[in-house]
């Protein structure tokens, strides 16, 4: 008997089907932790980043203050100078702690392998001990759970609990790694002492392979934006609290790369710092952790499956005051997973840079001390001052960054839908829907004439030309009406326009809600009005 197939099983199917995302040069076998996007992937990815950079950058609600906030962008190089890496703490600190297998050649993540003891209630001794592999405690549970029943039932059977604890945790208590085992060879003795791995990837500059010429990909946007502080102030009218955003790759060599896009090799970001006055920064905190949330709800995530959660102190970084994560429930874990981060960096990174670069980097808030020009003639002598307003500092971070394929890879699963619907003879059958919010759907419309005679194809195709104009649309007059209706519901088309009978009669066409299924008849001249209005394009 055939397994049943599994929510991811059913979308990483869609994805491929449609053309949505592909295996990283598949034909040899692909690469694992890459991803390639298709035509309709690059459309929703596109339209992502698109939103994101009208809704931050162009066009972001109003401030805390209720004043304009000011934000501006920068596209930087992928690879830079292997200071800033040394700066920002990637070069020493990016590393996980991993063990590897010396029979087997596996690596794993010490805090993504989990010893499991199955006990008894009462028994003082566990019945079972191994290992296994998860995100986290629950999915490493959910792991367990079919090996302890066979354990249990060849032990004699009758009630047991399990416990799950990392290695990182292990360890920390018993720095013995001997003792644990291997959770692909299943014994203990093979696995090396802990060491750190850098997830950084390497490359080198220029036609010398050395020590001289060693760069990185960058890990993250965001230290393009930090080199770049002074070059912005130096070159804009902006001034403090304002923001500068970026949209581009990053590479981390993840040891497990999984979850389908989830946690890849080659990712996008969308990052924004925003600097801001140390006094003011928790009220932009709040402002931005709470921007970036109902950013999501309104591009569709339920808000069941989303959510805002504060970090515990003890997960803070040492400069930061605050963080929340924006988590979204993915279909492949129990557990809440990190769709965005919302940081506090107080002003951690451009103090590191300014040291690192020998450069000021600080803000001098020239409105400020004009107002108080009489009192303190000389800013230097103003910064001096007691109880004077610091005219200069640097000023504090708060750093909303997201995924762009975590956002793609949330957006499809929350889009994915079976319902029912009629078909041809208004019997009512399974259909596969992609409820894409309409401003992330890729294509927009399609065109269908009901049957390839009597000028419907030229209407229908006449219609198609000009949306094209305007938003992304398709035109077929392959198969029956029902079977375009679908392959269209399968892409999340929002709309279909169909040109039939009425249209030579009377001048009117079909337009079929793909969510309601309602159908209204439209002046032919006055559709691409209608759906331009809908669709805001
Ligand atoms: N500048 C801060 C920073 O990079 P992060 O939490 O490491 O913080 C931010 O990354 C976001 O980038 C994550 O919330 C996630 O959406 C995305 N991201 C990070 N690593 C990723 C990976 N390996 N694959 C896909 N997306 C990733």
């Amino acid at each position: 008997m055939a397994a049943e197939q599994t929510f991811m099983d059913k979308l990483t199917a869609l994805c491929k089907r449609r053309g949505f995302i592909y295996q990283s040069s598949e034909i040899y076998g692909g690469i694992g932790g890459f991803w390639d996007y298709g035509p309709l992937g690059v459309e929703l990815k596109r339209n992502i980043k698109e939103r994101w950079w009208q809704d931050m950058v162009i066009d972001p609600p109003c401030g805390p203050d209720g004043r304009e906030v000011e934000m501006v962008g920068v596209d930087c190089a992928i690879i830079m100078n292997p200071k800033v890496w040394e700066a920002s703490g990637h070069a020493t600190g990016f590393a996980d702690p991993m063990v590897d297998c010396r029979k087997c050649r596996g690596r794993f993540r010490l805090d993504q392998v989990f010893r499991i003891e199955a006990r008894r209630p009462d028994a003082a001794e566990p019945f079972a001990v191994f290992t296994v592999q998860g995100d986290g405690t629950h999915s490493a549970l959910e792991a367990a759970r079919p090996r302890a029943m066979k354990l249990s039932k060849k032990h004699g059977g009758g009630e047991f609990a399990l416990a799950a604890a990392s290695f990182k945790d292990v360890l920390a208590t018993d720095p013995r790694v001997e003792l644990l085992a291997c959770p692909t060879c299943d014994e203990p003795g093979t696995l090396t002492e802990p060491r750190q791995f850098n997830l950084m990837f390497q490359t080198y500059v220029g036609a010398l392979q050395d020590a001289s010429s060693l760069a990185y990909l960058r890990p993250e946007t965001a230290q393009g934006i930090f080199a770049n502080f002074k070059n912005v102030l130096d070159t804009t009218r902006v001034k403090v609290p304002f923001g500068i955003a970026q949209i581009g790759k990053s590479f981390r060599n993840e040891i497990n790369p999984r979850n389908y896009t989830f946690r890849s090799r080659e990712f996008e970001q969308m990052e924004i710092e925003f600097f801001c006055s140390d006094a003011s920064s928790m009220e932009w905190y709040e402002f931005w952790r709470k921007v970036r949330y109902d950013w999501y709800v309104k591009l569709g995530l339920r808000s069941d499956k989303l959510r805002l959660r504060d970090q515990t102190p003890a997960e803070l970084a040492h400069y930061s005051k605050a963080c929340a994560d924006i988590e979204y429930l993915f279909p492949f874990s129990d557990e809440f997973q990190e769709l965005e981060g919302v940081a506090h960096r107080g002003n951690f990174d451009l103090s590191q840079h300014a040291r690192f670069s020998g450069k000021d980097l600080t803000y001098f808030d020239d409105e400020a001390w004009e107002r108080d020009k009489e009192r303190f003639p000389d800013p230097e002598q103003a910064r001096q001052a007691k109880n004077a307003p610091p005219y200069r500092y640097l000023p504090t971070v708060i750093e909303p960054s997201a995924g762009v394929d975590r956002a793609a890879l949330a957006f499809l699963c929350e889009a994915y839908t079976e319902d029912a619907a009629p078909d041809e003879k208004g019997e009512l059958q399974t259909r596969v829907v992609m409820k894409f919010h309409p401003q992330l759907a890729p294509v927009k419309v399609a065109f269908f004439p009901l049957v390839n005679k009597e000028g419907m194809p030229e209407i229908a195709a006449a219609l198609y030309r000009e949306a094209r104009r305007y938003m992304p649309a398709f035109f077929d007059d392959k198969g029956a009406i029902g079977r375009r209706y679908r392959r269209q519901d399968e892409i999340g088309t929002p709309y279909c326009v169909t040109v039939d009978g009425d249209t030579l009669r009377d001048g009117s066409v079909t337009i079929r809600d793909r969510d309601t299924l309602a159908q209204v008849r439209v002046k032919k001249e006055g559709v691409i009005a209608w759906l331009r209005e809908r669709l805001g394009r």
